[in-house]
């Protein structure tokens, strides 16, 4: 863990910001790269989960598209270098706007998940005499066997148009004069572990494809989304997640022909190579007995304990006490739900002692707010600190 490294000289650092091991970034570029060539899959890297410029600057390097959930992500990734035909475009609920400016870039799909917005987007590009190219986001009806804050596939879900609906509108769709359905567009959840749960996106994903060209669709490109998962509990034993395993499963269960498989990889992408680091401010024991230990980073820097009760592993990693102690790890910001852990073992923390908040590249940063005012956090990058 890089944190542990150089601790050193993180003491010299205003607190808190958030720390990226840059090797392990271009390590785990890498392997989605190289796996994902030997099937000839197109990757694009989901900016929501990190929009940080250097990142990004990295990212390009290694010829990945973006996966855009608004429309100011596609002007990112656009104004970042990123080519407009290597950038697609999900949201359920993008502003006119939004699509004028997706549609003004030529970008590779606009992924629509109503039929409304279907409609919408085949006027706007009429009024701007243009032909839009678009996705359907189709809802497959899977349980991702993950958090059900993140899983997104699931038949009740707002993401994506339900089957049946295409189905029953499929000649209004294809009557629309000014979009090209060039794709089908799936993306079933976030930190998805149980990788078998991808071969039931493809048995629905081949039988969606059969079924729609069976009415007329003719698709160049079936996206099957991001969500493979990271190793939060011990990011220490997985730096690099398992991309060759879940391309495996896609390329054994997925009959889609010869149309490109796209992928759009977020938190297995950045997720492990960003540690939020943090100064401890004080201890106290609450009149119930329960150890507090006060940081001073909060949910306005990462929110993802808070907002979905996620896991992120603590460590210490400037005490020199042999002995650990249980707290319960707390922010600074004016909520009583501003707790990163319960019952967290520590080496005995006093004030001042740095800890790192592991696996918070994804979802960490560019989720941070000003809430009570306060500062967006920083970036310090490995490669950029003295020694490396
Ligand atoms: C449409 C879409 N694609 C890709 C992603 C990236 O997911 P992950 O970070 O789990 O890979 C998301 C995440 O919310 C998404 O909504």
């Amino acid at each position: 863990m890089l944190s542990r490294k150089v601790a050193a000289q993180l003491k010299e650092l205003e607190t808190p910001f958030y720390l990226y091991d840059i090797n392990l970034l271009r390590q785990t570029l890498e392997s989605v790269s190289s796996e994902s060539k030997k099937y000839g899959y197109k990757v694009h890297y989901a900016i929501k989960a990190n929009n940080d410029d250097y990142l990004l600057s990295i990212i390009k390097e290694y010829g990945i598209g973006i996966d855009c959930a608004s429309g100011n992500e596609v002007r990112k990734a656009i104004e970042s270098g990123f080519a407009a035909d290597t950038v697609v475009y999900a949201g359920v609920g993008k502003r006119d706007k939004e699509i004028r400016y997706a549609i003004e870039q030529g970008i590779l799909a606009i992924n629509c998940e109503s039929i409304e917005e279907l409609q919408v987007v085949n006027q706007i590009a009429g009024e701007m005499g243009k032909k839009a190219d678009v996705g359907l986001r189709v809802n497959p009806d899977i349980d991702p066997k993950t958090n059900r804050c993140i899983d997104t596939g699931q038949a009740d879900s707002k993401f994506g148009i339900s089957y049946d609906e295409i189905l029953e509108e499929a000649e209004l769709i294809k009557s629309l004069e000014n979009i090209n359905i060039i794709g089908i567009h799936i993306h079933i959840g976030s930190q998805i572990r149980e990788l078998h749960v991808f071969e039931n996106m493809c048995n629905k994903a081949n039988a969606i494809v059969e079924k729609l060209e069976s009415l007329g669709f003719k698709f160049r490109i079936v996206d099957v989304g991001g969500g493979l998962g990271i190793n939060y509990d011990v990011p220490e034993n997985e730096p690099i997640p398992n991309f060759a395993s879940l391309f495996a499963i896609v390329h054994e269960y997925l009959n889609v022909g010869d149309k490109e498989v796209h992928f759009e990889f977020g938190r297995s992408i950045v997720g492990e190579c960003g540690e939020l680091i943090t100064s401890v401010l004080y201890n106290k024991t609450t009149a119930t007995g329960r150890r507090l230990l006060i940081i001073d980073a909060s949910m306005t820097e990462l929110i993802r304990p808070m907002l979905y009760g996620s896991y992120h592993n603590i460590e210490n990693i400037t005490s020199q006490e042999e002995v650990c102690k249980k707290y319960t790890v707390v922010g600074t910001a004016c909520e009583s739900t501003d707790v990163f852990d319960e019952n967290v073992s520590l080496k005995k923390s006093k004030r001042g002692d740095l800890l790192a908040i592991k696996s918070a590249g994804a979802y960490g940063r560019s989720m941070a707010s000003q809430y009570n005012m306060h500062d967006l956090p920083r970036g310090v990058y490995s490669d950029q600190l003295c020694e490396k």
